[in-house]
């Protein structure tokens, strides 16, 4: 009797547990930068959206209210949605059970070697398998690696699921994913008419502007993108070197190129080409194309170079092992709290062995390493511009060599 009372109240709070977490869209891996975002866009569309993810501190967080990183616009968003009970999070898959649609953003890294690790959102979308059904819209978000959809499918058919299946590319820049889903257009493909409709009437909730493909052009379109961006920086970062070692400043030439002159507009000032897309993808592009891709191995050098050219023109212009070096900006981008593959990292190593001390300091980070912005503009003989975050932009800089490939430093002591 007592057995089968306590049955029942599980049975119960199970049942009460899946009534929470019914949704309309469910976002698997909806707690990272692409997911979060764009649930809360829907969300905000009047959908219900429940994001499943596997990191449970994040879940938490953003359940209690607060973004687990930097994006304009979403931290309001976010309390109104959850307010609503429009939107919420969990690492329970069951959240996937009763979803009309199943957005995927999990990714596709490179593995050691540069090549991508296609296994990734095959384990994830299969270990979520037996929570799909037949009617379901499955939309793959994340920038995979050509043929994935349509490998999907199979994939799921061999389950005995014949579902929807879309891939609709992200395309916003971190940080400001949340203005930019509304303002770009949006990139639709599926494996049938059917899937690609459905995904076209989900996106529309969001912009006006939907641009229709076959998906292996949709997965080519979203790989070139970044691509291109890659290769454009690595571009203005060889000139840069190359006007550096003639003694030339690149950016009076950057100036002079681009002021009223058209054809220039394109072209990115230096800077670090990192974060966890450009490379990433610019390799899934070269390993698609079985390694024959020059321009994008070239791109990569020239990138992924930047730091030791920095360290070699530090050891030739100064006694770099008897100076205190400051090292200001460890996030890979401007005004971002996010470090992956952040060359400041790269440069922070280099530099240590290097000089005779390192001072690091990033105003969207707390780490025991970092210190002051005061203490590090202080104590520190030369400065180096890592990431050019808005708060250096406005300082005040002491009187003292700064390497700035950013140009943000207004001051003319600038070494390079
Ligand atoms: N970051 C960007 O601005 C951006 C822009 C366009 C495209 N993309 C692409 O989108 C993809 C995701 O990037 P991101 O920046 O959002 O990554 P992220 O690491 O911020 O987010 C991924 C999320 O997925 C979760 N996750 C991982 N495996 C999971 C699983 N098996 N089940 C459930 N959740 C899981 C992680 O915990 C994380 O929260 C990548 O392919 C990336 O290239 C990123």
């Amino acid at each position: 009797m007592l057995r089968g009372s306590i049955i029942t109240g599980l049975v119960d709070i199970m049942d009460k547990s899946a009534e929470k977490l019914k949704a309309e869209i469910a976002i698997i891996g909806g707690c990272g930068h692409v997911g979060l975002p764009l649930g809360l866009a829907l969300a905000s569309q009047g959908k219900t959206v429940v994001a499943f993810d596997i990191d449970a501190q994040k879940v938490e967080q953003t359940n209690q209210g607060t973004m687990p990183f930097r994006d304009r616009g979403a931290d309001e968003l976010l309390k109104t949605v959850l307010d609503k009970n429009l939107f919420r999070c969990t690492t329970d898959r069951l959240a996937l059970k009763d979803a009309k649609i199943i957005i995927s953003v999990t990714g596709t890294p490179v593995d050691e070697h540069l090549n991508p690790r296609l296994e990734n959102i095959q384990n994830a979308l299969l270990s979520c398998a037996d929570m799909f059904n037949s009617d379901q819209l499955l939309i793959l978000r994340s920038t995979i690696y050509p043929g994935t959809t349509k490998h999907i499918e199979k994939e799921l058919i061999k389950q005995g699921l014949s579902m929807d299946v879309a891939f609709c590319p992200e395309r916003v820049a971190e940080g400001c994913a949340l203005e930019e889903i509304t303002s770009l257009p949006q990139i639709v493909s599926g494996c049938t008419k059917q899937a690609e409709e459905r995904a076209a009437e989900l996106f529309k909730l969001l912009t006006p502007e939907i641009i229709r493909l076959d998906p292996i052009s949709a997965e080519l379109a979203k790989l070139f993108t970044n691509t291109w961006r890659y290769v454009q920086f690595a571009v203005a970062n060889q000139f840069f070197t190359m006007a550096n070692d003639y003694g030339a400043d690149f950016y009076a030439i950057h100036a002079a190129m681009t002021q009223n002159y058209e054809r220039t507009q394109g072209f990115p000032k230096a800077g670090f080409a990192a974060g966890p897309c450009l490379l990433k993808d610019t390799m899934q592009l070269s390993a698609f194309h079985n390694n024959n891709f020059f321009l994008g191995h070239a791109a990569m050098l020239v990138n992924e170079g930047l730091p030791n050219y920095l360290v070699n023109r530090m050891q030739e212009m100064f006694e770099l092992n008897e100076m205190r070096v400051g090292l200001l900006g460890m996030t890979f981008k401007a005004d971002s709290d996010d470090i992956r593959d952040s060359l400041s990292f790269k440069l922070r190593r280099q530099l240590r062995p290097n000089c005779k001390e390192l001072l690091c300091h990033d105003p969207y980070l707390q780490n025991d390493w970092l210190c002051a912005l005061e203490d590090l503009l202080e104590k520190s003989d030369v400065l180096i511009v890592g990431a050019p975050h808005q708060v250096y932009k406005e300082l005040k800089w002491p009187d003292k060599p700064i390497i700035d490939i950013w140009n943000i430093a207004e001051q003319r002591i600038k070494v390079l």
